[in-house]
């Protein structure tokens, strides 16, 4: 990295940058200091912190350091060695630009700095109060010092929370940056006590696209040094460029491993943390589908794009972010996001022979049965291409015998990740044996997710292939039309919605003032009872009062309409309807939660069984 002179910003440019408080508490100096120390390209950051922060904030770093007649220049307002000039604001590639972090910190803080400039023989100590400079020894590199945070306004010191909180802020700032560069090493020290350490890890290149494979390889054991192990046992791989060229990588949450705040939800841009409503938005909507209410997913996403199409200048702390064209930005956060949840995870699963398990040894010992911990979902690292495999064309059957041989070879069963059916639980579950041990099925919360799906592919299909507005789903008209008593609401519905319901592959008539007659229902849906899904059809249209209900509530719709139209409780399935239903959930798209977001399978390998049973192996 070459050295570049700090100098003072021109007034023009002064004027455009966004202006405003920066310090709020003792963690707005340390995300300040940890940025300037990765912008002086360091390895190696130590956080160093007395009471909360308030006392002291020490933040050292083995960076290029800065040169002896410049050290001034650091403490002066709008001076920069970051940018000169509007052109190099626009596309800038530092944390840092605006030149006024340590200003504004010497203004409310006892402030030393501590360099030697590379190159340089001897290191120098400015004293941010009197302007002294002073010779002392270290190595190449700089420690801001940051004494007695708002000593001069008490009133601000006032908003402060408790030592313990400022520092949970603390360690919060620096995992942001943490996150972002696992090359670099990090540790957090408190009233002398280590309180964080994170090494850099060194990943091994890969042939194709060294530096690509090596960054995300490296962040991912980063986010596992992190934020534990768990969450990269619960999060898949998310990758993808969309046409526009904005590229998004990073881990995305499962659903299972939703949590009840959103504090594991890291968004970066070009490398800088952000928090920003377009994102949240995406990542929302992304996984609208598989986690319902209010769990909060989990993940930490990487967008990588033209730096002249967003804008870090529009808040002091640039922590929030502008882009040119919002659109863009949220359909390939969603679309690599909506790509990473959907496939389902069983096939994978049964590629990791190794699986982790966390029922730990004392568990069975001296605990209750705790379904959650023992039957711990599991999560693959990576998934083989393969599985992106589309919904099968509908059967006409209540569950799909397409896919099911009766007389399958043992050892091919043997192969399938749901595994072979056993029997049927109270009417609610399937159990079924896979290599690994047992996989237990809600089959009505299971069996809804393939309708919804298969019913949402269907009216994808005609749409890309017919005109625009003309798509449906293919319907089958009854032998006999199912007349039912309606109300006078319901006869009205059914007569103002009549295209909504030709879409939904509904055809439902009045038959008399009193009574409806269904006459044409999905073509997949033949089996269930049209009644039921009629009334609830026209139940969901009476509550959408309006003419472009289908693009409105297309998933709500059909989501309803799985709902009925799924096998329900305590209907006997044969093994073979019971096979060819876990043979559905392989192939189809975000089977593993239902349509409101629970899961529908869980496995209990056989090692959670000799737990369970304290059996030595
Ligand atoms: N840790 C550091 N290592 C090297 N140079 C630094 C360091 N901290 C600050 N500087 C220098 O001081 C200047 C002013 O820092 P700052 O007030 O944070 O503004 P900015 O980061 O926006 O340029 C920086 O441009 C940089 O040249
Ligand atoms: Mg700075």
């Amino acid at each position: 990295m070459p050295r570049r002179p700090i100098r003072d910003l021109p007034d023009e440019l002064i004027s455009q940058i966004a202006a405003g408080e920066v310090v709020e508490r003792p963690a707005s100096v340390v995300r300040e200091l940890v940025d300037n120390a990765l912008d002086a390209g360091a390895t190696q950051i130590q956080l160093r912190l007395l009471a909360g922060g308030v006392r002291l904030i020490s933040v050292e770093d083995d960076g290029m350091g800065i040169l002896r007649e410049e050290l001034p220049l650091a403490l002066r307002r709008h001076a920069t060695s970051k940018i000169a000039n509007l052109q190099e604001l626009e596309s800038v590639g530092t944390m840092g630009f605006r030149g006024e972090a340590l200003a504004a910190i010497n203004a409310i803080a006892d402030c030393a700095i501590l360099s030697r400039a590379q190159g340089q023989s001897q290191a120098w100590m400015l004293d941010g109060r009197s302007g002294e400079l002073k010779p002392v020894a270290r190595a190449t590199g700089t420690t801001v010092e940051v004494k007695e945070l708002f000593f001069s306004t008490p009133a601000r010191r006032k908003f402060l929370k408790t030592d313990t909180t400022e520092l949970a802020h603390c360690v919060e700032a620096v995992r942001r940056h943490a996150l972002a560069r696992p090359d670099v090493d990090f540790s957090i020290w408190h009233e002398g006590k280590l309180v964080e350490q994170w090494r850099a890890c060194n990943a091994h290149a890969n042939q194709d696209d060294p530096e690509k494979v090596e960054l995300e390889t490296a962040v991912k054991t980063r986010l596992e040094d992190v934020l534990g192990a768990e969450f990269i046992q619960q999060s898949v791989a998310v990758t993808a460029t969309s046409s526009a060229g904005v590229r998004v990588w990073g881990r995305a949450g499962l659903p299972d491993a939703a949590r009840s705040r959103p504090d594991q939800q890291f968004c970066y841009v070009n490398g800088r943390y952000v928090r920003d409503k377009v994102l949240t938005h995406a990542a929302r909507s992304a996984y609208e589908d598989v986690l319902h209410g209010h769990r909060q997913p989990v993940y930490a996403l990487f967008i990588e794009m033209d730096p002249t199409r967003v804008d870090v200048n529009v808040h002091p702390t640039k922590i929030e972010v502008r882009f040119r064209d919002g659109r863009e930005v949220h359909q390939a956060l969603r679309a690599a996001l909506e790509q990473a949840l959907a496939a389902p995870r069983a096939q994978a699963l049964a590629h990791h022979a190794n699986i982790n398990v966390n029922a730990s040894e004392s568990l069975a010992a001296s605990q209750p049965f705790n379904t959650a911990k023992v039957m711990g979902y599991q999560t693959p690292m990576s998934f083989a291409p393969s599985i992106f495999n589309r919904v099968e064309e509908p059967a006409h059957d209540f569950i799909s015998h397409s896919s099911f041989e009766s007389h399958t070879p043992a050892n091919e069963a043997e192969d399938w990740p749901l595994g072979r059916a056993l029997a049927q639980l109270q009417g609610i579950y399937i159990l079924a044996e896979n290599k690994q041990g047992l996989i237990v099925v809600d089959m009505h919360a299971a069996h809804e997710r393939i309708v919804y799906e298969r019913l949402k592919s269907q009216m994808d299909a005609t749409q890309e292939a017919g005109e625009q507005g003309t798509y449906s789903i293919p319907s089958q008209p009854l032998l006999i039309p199912a007349t039912f008593a309606a109300t006078a609401q319901e006869v009205t519905a059914a007569e103002t919605h009549v295209e909504s319901l030709a879409q939904l592959g509904l055809e439902i008539t009045p038959f008399s003032p009193q009574t409806l007659a269904v006459r044409s229902v999905p073509t997949s849906l033949t089996q269930g009872d049209v009644v039921e899904l009629a009334r609830s059809v026209l139940a969901e249209l009476m509550q959408h009062d309006a003419s472009n209900v289908i693009q409105r509530a297309r998933n709500e719709l059909l989501a309803t309409m799985a709902c009925h139209a799924a096998v329900r409780a305590n209907r006997k399935l044969t093994l073979e309807e019971m096979n060819a239903l876990l043979r559905d959930m392989e192939r189809t798209e975000r089977s593993d939660q239902c349509n409101h977001g629970r899961p529908t399978w869980r496995a209990v390998t056989i090692k959670d069984l000799d737990t369970l049973f304290m059996r030595g192996r």
